[in-house]
């Protein structure tokens, strides 16, 4: 029976291209993005691999279960799901601005957890699914280029750990995808190294952590060294280091 696959923020570069690598391999998609224009693109590019798709404002908290709900009625069930969703946002204005501060803190966190809520509830239930959200190496230090997003991915592993845990039991599986830097709308105009990663190679990654079932995974996997040395980092060293600490 093909696999039942709800993927949140897929209008998302690096969601599109799980969605089509989902596709391709037999499984039936729900998708949710916000802007109805790039959905409908990706909807076309996905053909009848998509049994329904809603354009929908994810920081509409109160919706959240709705969402849930529509999507696995639509799919007449539900094996897996990604969120994928997340916004930079502009840190110095976020140090200024609450509302601006508040968008970034609820795009990357607490929308994500009106979402687990449901999702989580659902795959408790049915006693198997795979629940994976993707968050940032930009949570395990916090940096002045990046803090407000590092706080709010840091808060969501906190928070799938948490998860993970109260569903082991039931054969629930969560995971935390933690990506590096990706050439994507999100990252435009940042200067790249030989540190970044690749939408599709990502991808690929996305979903063999689920096939896989590993519940953290480092992408691309370079990083799992990377973030293991700048974790070790002492402070006062870390504060020297410009390419660290600096804006
Ligand atoms: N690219 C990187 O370097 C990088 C590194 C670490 C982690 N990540 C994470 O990877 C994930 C995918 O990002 P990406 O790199 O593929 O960037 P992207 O193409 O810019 O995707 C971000 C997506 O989030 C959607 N979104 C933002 N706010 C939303 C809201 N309130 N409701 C619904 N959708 C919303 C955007 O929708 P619109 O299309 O309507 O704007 C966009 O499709 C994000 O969680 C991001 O934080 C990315």
């Amino acid at each position: 029976m093909s696999r039942r696959t709800l993927i949140l923020g897929a209008t998302s570069a690096i969601a599109a291209e799980v969605a089509a690598l989902c596709a391709a391999r037999g499984d039936r998609l729900y998708l949710i993005g916000r802007d109805p224009s790039k959905l409908q693109a990706l909807v076309a590019r996905l053909g009848s691999a998509v049994a329904g798709h809603l354009a929908a404002d994810l920081n509409d908290l109160a919706s959240a279960g709705e969402h849930v709900r529509t999507a696995i009625a639509s799919l007449g069930g539900l094996d897996r799901a990604l969120i994928a969703h997340g916004l930079l946002g502009d840190q110095p204005r976020s140090e200024r601005d609450l509302e601006h501060a508040r968008e970034i803190l609820d795009t990357n966190f607490t929308s994500a957890v009106a979402l687990l809520m449901p999702l989580a509830d659902h795959f408790e239930a049915q006693g198997h699914g795979h629940l994976a959200a993707i968050t940032s190496v930009a949570g395990e230090r916090g940096r002045p280029r990046n803090y407000t997003y590092g706080a709010a991915k840091r808060g969501l592993g906190c928070y799938l750990e948490g998860l993970r845990s109260r569903l082991y039991r039931s054969g629930v599986r969560v995971h935390n995808i933690k990506l590096g830097p990706v050439p994507t709308p999100m990252s435009a105009g940042h200067p790249q190294n030989f540190l970044w990663g690749d939408k599709a190679a990502v991808a690929r990654g996305i979903v063999q952590a689920m096939e896989r079932r590993w519940h953290t995974v480092y992408l691309p996997r370079r990083w799992a060294l990377v973030m293991a040395i700048v974790r070790g980092l002492p402070e006062f060293v870390f504060q020297r280091l410009s390419f660290l600490a600096g804006r």
